[in-house]
């Protein structure tokens, strides 16, 4: 019997997506269908020929921690997170699910680049936003939010957001536009270094049947 491999896979917008990809890919998903409380779910390979793999599903930036510092061999996370963060490990695959970019928003008919005033940039991104602005040439102080950026100009507390858009119905919804974009974001497979070593064989594999996968969809 294989040793499993370990991949994390972030919740939320990715999480079903994944799952559909590595059900194509061969992996009996039954146990992350119905996770209850258990919090590592075995997905075995179908016809029992590559090694089964152990999933653990987490916060996107747990996900990126996990595999830094190889309690799982893999994961699944946006490059938004991995960006973020940055992080030691080889990003191997881009799996195109989730498609989003960064972008920077304001309540629509704001003079967000034309006031001189001292300015407030909500995000869940801080090092991400620092950069960004910076490349434009702007000042602002960052502020860290946790949960929906949108509601930061809403409540006061901000003059402008940077977030990822993916619809733009939040953005919509809520009065807010587009001032600027930048790139485009995706999830992608990202691999612990020592683990690639151990078991390069397996994870090509894995990879090569995952590429299989995405080509069929
Ligand atoms: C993201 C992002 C926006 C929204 C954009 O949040 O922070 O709020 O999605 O998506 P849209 O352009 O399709 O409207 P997410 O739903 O991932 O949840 P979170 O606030 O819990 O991070």
């Amino acid at each position: 019997m294989n040793n499993p491999i370990r991949i994390a896979i972030a919740k939320g917008r990715l999480e079903k997506q994944c799952r559909a990809l590595l059900v194509r890919a061969g992996y009996d998903c039954s146990a992350l269908e119905t996770p209850g409380r258990r919090l590592i779910h075995p997905l075995p390979f179908q016809d029992g020929t590559s090694p089964p793999l152990e999933a653990v599903l987490s916060k996107a930036p747990d996900v990126v921690t996990y595999v830094s510092r190889g309690v799982c061999a893999l994961g699944v996370a946006g490059k938004d997170t991995i960006i973020e963060q940055g992080g030691s490990f080889y990003e191997m695959l881009d799996l195109k699910l989730g498609a989003c970019r960064f972008a920077l928003a304001a309540m629509a008919g704001s003079a967000f680049f034309e006031s001189a005033e001292h300015k407030r940039v909500a995000t869940k991104y801080p090092e991400v936003a620092r950069r960004f602005l910076s490349g434009l040439g702007v000042d602002a102080e960052i502020i860290r939010i946790e949960g929906s950026c949108e509601l930061a100009p809403l409540l006061g507390l901000s003059d402008a957001i940077v977030d990822i858009v993916e619809t733009g119905d939040t953005l919509r919804e809520n009065g807010l536009v587009i001032l600027r974009e930048m790139l485009p974001l995706s999830a992608r497979l990202i691999v612990n270094v020592a683990a690639y070593k151990l078991r390069r064989n397996e994870i090509d594999n894995l990879i090569e049947g995952l590429k299989g996968a995405k080509e069929s969809c």
